[in-house]
């Protein structure tokens, strides 16, 4: 369902074209230090504004609805509402009726007889990932001094700044879109976070990644170069009794366990479905074959926002999973 956690809960809620997008969170800390200036550098982050993001601008500025009081987490829920302002939602009713190959408008119809928020992909919609962020602020406040970052790897198969932006150019220019690699790494965790087999930390950190529309792959560590090494070569020498090891190819984890180690993965992002070129669909319900071109607002890359997002999923994890190993510590500065 929307909600992910154990005893630190995460509710998503909202559409993209409704009165807005909000996160309520349970199990935040009474006492945590909590003001809306603090969501204000990762909802700038998640955004866009670059070349190859969506025009949309949003103010992103949250209302703190409930259980923050002076500043300060009550122990109750904590309720972050973002409005919706800047919102166009013309054109959004023909794909009801001609589904975007590669999006939800056919799955979505399907599964909800047609009454799901169609309007700018409502609850599937990369807009819900602004109240994932601010989940992820407070998250990474419960973590610290535990540290997450994210950052593009590649997109469109370039790396660095010049060969992105040129694959961004590109893609642009005929009217496409392209995907990308985000990696994310963790810092200052202790030893032995995650819980046995289906808690596993990889288990987590998977679930709450792929909630983000549009990754299409995760991998830990050397990931799927793994299957393509010797035991010798993989396995990571320990060098020191706090279980440091030389080289990291376990991406921070055995048995499903931190190690103490950086925690590493990485996600591939798919290239956003809605295209300016011509594509093949169906009418519906006929079912007659038929042409759609996509017009208005969209990511050319989705991936170039991805980063903070990535970094909110894992830190709601890492929150839980330091909650359940009763690592919150009660009192805050
Ligand atoms: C920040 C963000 C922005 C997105 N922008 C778009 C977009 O402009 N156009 C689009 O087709 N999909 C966009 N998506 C992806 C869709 O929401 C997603 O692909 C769609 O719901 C289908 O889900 P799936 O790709 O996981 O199958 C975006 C996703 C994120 C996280």
């Amino acid at each position: 369902m929307n909600t992910w956690g154990r005893l630190f809960r995460v509710s998503l809620l909202g559409e993209s074209h409704g009165d807005g997008v909000a996160v309520l969170l349970d199990g935040v800390p009474a006492g945590l230090r909590l003001t809306v200036g603090d969501f204000a550098g990762d909802l700038r982050k998640r955004r866009g504004g670059l070349t190859g993001t969506t025009t949309r601008r949003e103010a992103d500025r949250p209302l703190l609805k409930s259980g923050v009081r002076a500043g300060r987490a009550t122990g109750a829920p904590v309720l972050i509402w973002l409005d919706n302002k800047d919102v166009d939602s013309g054109g959004y009713g023909e794909f009801r009726r001609k589904p975007r190959p590669g999006h939800v408008d056919f799955t979505a119809g399907v599964k909800f007889g047609g009454f799901n928020d169609i309007r700018g992909g409502g609850h599937f919609s990369g807009r819900l990932t602004a109240a994932l962020v601010a989940a992820g602020v407070v998250a990474k406040k419960m973590i610290a001094p535990a540290k997450i970052e994210a950052r593009l790897l590649e997109a469109g198969g370039e790396t660095g700044a010049v060969g992105i932006s040129r694959a961004i150019q590109e893609a642009m220019a005929e009217g496409n879109s392209i995907g990308g690699i985000v990696e994310c790494r963790v810092g200052g965790l202790p030893v032995g976070l995650g819980e046995p087999f289906f808690d596993s930390v990889e288990s987590g950190l998977a679930h709450a990644a792929f909630a983000v529309p549009g990754v299409k792959g995760i991998e830990f560590g050397a990931g799927f170069r793994a299957a393509r090494m010797r035991g010798s070569e993989y396995n990571d020498p320990i060098v020191d009794a706090k279980g440091t090891t030389a080289t990291n190819h376990a991406g921070g984890i055995n048995g499903g366990l931190t190690n103490g180690n950086e925690l590493v993965f990485r996600a591939a992002i798919r290239p956003a479905a809605s295209i300016g070129l011509p594509q093949r669909t169906v009418e519906l319900p006929a079912g007659k074959r038929a042409e759609i071109r996509i017009r208005g607002r969209h990511d050319a890359c989705i991936a170039l926002r991805v980063p903070v997002i990535l970094e909110a999923s894992a830190a709601i994890v890492l929150a839980d999973l330091m909650a359940i190993d009763g690592r919150i510590p009660k009192i805050w500065r």
